[in-house]
């Protein structure tokens, strides 16, 4: 066996064990209610065991909307331009629902049109994450929700202005006195209601989801060979589970190094590791044909040339058109169903909201 096989049969194993740990947690429907099998999206088969449940990628879990004031909430906030300091940019501005959950730039446009140094990625499914950011440093949604709040090129607010304005705003305390029960707006419920909402923002009953569930004539047999390469040629080894990536951090240029941004540490960021430059979290390949453009640093439009890229520096192997091409068929396979949204009609300022600032 060559040692390049065997490290990607290691890793295999290890996001395996991963999978696991990730379906225990973030499954939160207990038995009787996984029975019923109700959720956004319709009926799904709740209990039934597929002959495919083996396979590396699991059918996104329906969404279970537990506690709707707070998701309610959340969505307002995800919204919400005043969390901003020009009160004109809102999570949905880089995280745009209406397009894959990203802004399909290559860098997102920040405060003062500043333009960020890495592409965003999409919010959808992101709670199939291990971590949040191209580099992990958060470790669940609730933590990066604080993030672009105060980020200087993002929203440039700060978390006390913030919760200023959302403090100002009669109805914001009362909907957060209903779902914390407390007198006072603070950063973290404002993170957790936001993370509540994030977190229901899945993409289930895709072609390939219900291929996994053994209906045969969902997707070509083009589609079919392209899920069988991207086995084969080794894409399943970091791209599996429920989102199709997400559940681990792998080196940017395994087979040869990634040379055309070299500025981008990634991982090593976080830990100062020096094995971890050019380290990435893995992203979600759920929905990747809304996400254009690819990679952290945006270097392709094309998800031709995604794969192609993919296959060069991570596998060392050049693809021929013809299996590039069925990749991508079976890529495509991966878009489900959005989040339908009833877009948010927010509450207005009054003479107390601290005004918009766009120095
Ligand atoms: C100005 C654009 C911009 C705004 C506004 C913004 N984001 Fe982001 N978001 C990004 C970028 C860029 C990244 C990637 C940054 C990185 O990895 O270093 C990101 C990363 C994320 C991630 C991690 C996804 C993943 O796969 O790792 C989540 C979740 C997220 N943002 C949610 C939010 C929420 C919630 C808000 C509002 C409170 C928000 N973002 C506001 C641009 C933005
Ligand atoms: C060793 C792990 C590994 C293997 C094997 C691998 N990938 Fe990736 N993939 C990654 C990482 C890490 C990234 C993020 C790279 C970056 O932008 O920094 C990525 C990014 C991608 C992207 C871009 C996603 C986005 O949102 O920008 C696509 C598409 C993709 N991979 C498809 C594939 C295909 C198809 C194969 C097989 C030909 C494959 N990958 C093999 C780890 C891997």
């Amino acid at each position: 066996m060559k040692p390049t096989k065997f490290i990607a049969m290691v890793s295999y194993l290890l996001a395996f064990a991963v999978v696991n740990v990730v379906l225990q947690t973030t499954t939160t429907a207990n038995e009787s209610q996984r029975q019923i099998g109700y959720g956004r999206g319709g009926r799904m088969q709740g209990g039934a065991v597929s002959e495919r449940s083996k396979e590396p990628i699991q059918p996104i879990p329906m969404s279970y909307d537990w506690d709707s004031a707070k998701i309610e909430l959340g969505k307002k906030l995800f919204f919400e331009p005043r969390l901003s300091r020009s009160g004109w940019i809102s999570c949905n501005s880089c995280h745009n629902l209406s397009t894959g959950g990203a802004d399909n730039l290559p860098t997102s446009i920040g405060h003062k049109w500043l333009f960020g140094p890495i592409n965003s990625p999409t919010v959808l499914n992101a709670r199939f994450n291990l971590a949040q950011f191209w580099d992990g440093r958060a470790n669940d949604l609730r933590e990066q929700a604080k993030g672009p709040v105060a980020n200087p090129m993002e929203m440039a607010s700060n978390h006390e202005l913030a919760v200023n304005v959302l403090q100002s705003i009669p109805a914001y305390v009362q909907w957060f006195k209903e779902v914390y029960r407390d007198e006072k707006i603070t950063i973290d419920n404002i993170a957790d209601a936001i993370a509540a909402f994030e977190e229901t923002l899945t993409t289930p009953n895709s072609r390939f989801d219900w291929w996994l569930k053994d209906y045969d004539d969902k997707i070509t047999d083009a589609e079919k060979d392209g899920y069988a390469l991207f086995k084969d040629k080794g894409c399943i080894v970091c791209h599996n589970g429920f989102g199709v990536g997400g559940n681990s951090f792998q080196k940017f240029g395994i087979a040869k190094p990634y040379d055309k941004d070299t500025q981008t540490l990634g991982r090593y960021n976080v830990t100062k590791d020096e094995k971890d430059k050019y380290v990435f979290k893995v992203p979600l390949l759920r929905n990747i044909e809304l996400t254009a453009p690819y990679f952290h640093d945006a270097n392709t439009w094309s998800l031709s040339e995604a794969v192609n890229t993919m296959a060069e520096y991570q596998l060392g192997v050049t693809l021929a058109d013809d299996e590039t091409n069925r990749i991508v068929a079976f890529l495509k396979t991966l878009t489900g169903d959005q989040p339908s949204i009833i877009f948010p009609i927010l509450p207005p300022s009054n003479e107390n909201t601290p005004k918009p600032n766009r120095n």
